[in-house]
């Protein structure tokens, strides 16, 4: 078992790893929460695979428990399910000394820690991530939020969770292209600022997709412990360090507004063909090595993601790319600042990117070959 400790001054909290956990979720939650009830969120998905077990745990411990059940995907971070949620919250008067859980991915945890911070103007909540993203990124850093029309998470707020219980176990269920799409976050953290943690990946990719039990704990807990120590330097994105977990994220997001936020390209999958291109745009302004960017590139193409605009199913131009880019939530005064990379483990935050520039190296990417 590992435990990660997100040393905020205010509201530190563990992460805890440990495979098999879910099967001892009544000790562990008999021994954080002494009163209180548990009120359980989570998707279609994650009661058909996963809440069963827990029910029976819990059962058996006396433990009873409410299940609420959003849709499965995007569309359950919606305003509408964000009303249902917290009217099922207060009709069952919800108190702060009880327990809300969030039991899911990254959908799942993003409208549930929203729900628990308006609700009676804040409730705490727990976090038990079952996709590889929702336990290598989302579930830590208190980012919460749903979708509005104007947007994805542009309504939100920051709200930590007490404590988060991760069990690799819960992966077993999830599918292959789901949890390729978690490991672009895992290769993220590597290329952010950490190139032992990328060799690393490169050797230990086959065993991680194999199920490896150990590549899988490691895997996630340098993870975890890279964003906790992000967040605990910057909780709320205000000095910049924070913002280096964004590689990748600004041309990532492009892809996504141009798939519409959908099942054709999973956010993950955005980011890892996001990532190539900050480390091909920085190669092309003679920052970075071509070889690293190839070098990136080859590591996600074997996870099985997507790496080139062909892959990830773009057709738009690099004008309307670089306008879904403005259009983010990141622009200050005008400028986007950009996430480019001097090598692996050398990622920057460049606020002088010229916007025509990177549309033209976008446009050349249609047609670029890449010998991966
Ligand atoms: N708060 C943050 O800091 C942060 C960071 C990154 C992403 N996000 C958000 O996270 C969301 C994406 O999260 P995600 O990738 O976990 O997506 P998700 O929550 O939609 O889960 C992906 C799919 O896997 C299913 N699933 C989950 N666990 C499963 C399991 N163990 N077995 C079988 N199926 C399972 C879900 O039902 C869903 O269909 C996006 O909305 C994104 O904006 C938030
Ligand atoms: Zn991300």
């Amino acid at each position: 078992m590992s435990v990660v400790t997100v040393d905020l001054a205010d509201h530190p909290y563990d992460i805890h790893i440990e495979a098999g956990l879910l099967a001892n979720i009544a000790t562990y939650l008999a021994r954080y929460a002494r009163s209180g009830r548990f009120l359980v969120i989570s998707d279609e998905n994650v009661a058909h695979h996963i809440w069963p077990g827990i029910r029976t745990r819990f059962s058996q411990s006396d433990i009873s428990a409410e299940l609420f059940i959003l849709p499965a995907g995007e569309s359950g971070k919606s305003w509408a399910e964000l009303e249902k949620l917290t009217d099922w919250l207060l009709e069952h008067h919800v108190e702060r000394s009880d327990h809300i859980i969030a039991l899911g991915g990254g959908v799942v945890g993003d409208i549930t820690g929203f729900a628990a911070h308006i609700v009676k103007r804040g409730c705490s909540f727990i976090q038990i991530p079952t996709t590889l993203l929702a336990q290598v990124d989302s579930s830590v850093g208190g980012k919460t939020a749903i979708n509005s029309k104007s947007g994805k998470n542009l309504v939100g707020a920051f709200h930590q969770p007490s404590i988060v219980l991760i069990d690799p176990d819960v992966l077993e269920s999830l599918p292959r292209r789901q949890l390729a799409a978690g490991f672009a976050e895992v290769v993220k953290y590597g290329l952010i600022d950490d190139p032992d943690f990328f060799d690393w990946c490169e050797t230990n990719l086959d065993a991680f997709f194999a199920g490896d039990a150990s590549a899988r704990h490691y895997a996630i807990e340098h993870s975890v412990a890279a964003k906790a120590r992000n967040v605990a330097a910057d909780e709320k994105e205000l000095s910049g360090t924070r913002a280096l977990l964004n590689l990748g994220h600004t041309f990532g997001h492009a892809l996504e507004a141009d798939t519409g936020f959908s099942d054709r390209l999973f956010h993950g999958e955005a980011v890892a063909a996001g990532m190539v291109l900050a480390f091909r745009y920085s190669s092309q302004i003679g920052l970075c090595d071509e070889g690293d960017a190839n070098r990136a590139a080859n590591l996600l193409h074997k996870a099985g993601l997507p790496v080139t605009l062909a892959d990830a199913g773009i057709s738009a131009d690099g004008k309307a790319l670089v306008d879904y880019m403005m259009h983010d939530k990141k622009m200050a005064g005008g400028k986007l600042p950009f996430l480019l990379a001097r090598g692996i483990g050398k990622t920057f935050l460049s606020k002088d990117v010229d916007l025509a520039d990177v549309a033209a190296f976008l446009d050349a990417q249609h047609s670029a070959e890449f010998a991966v």
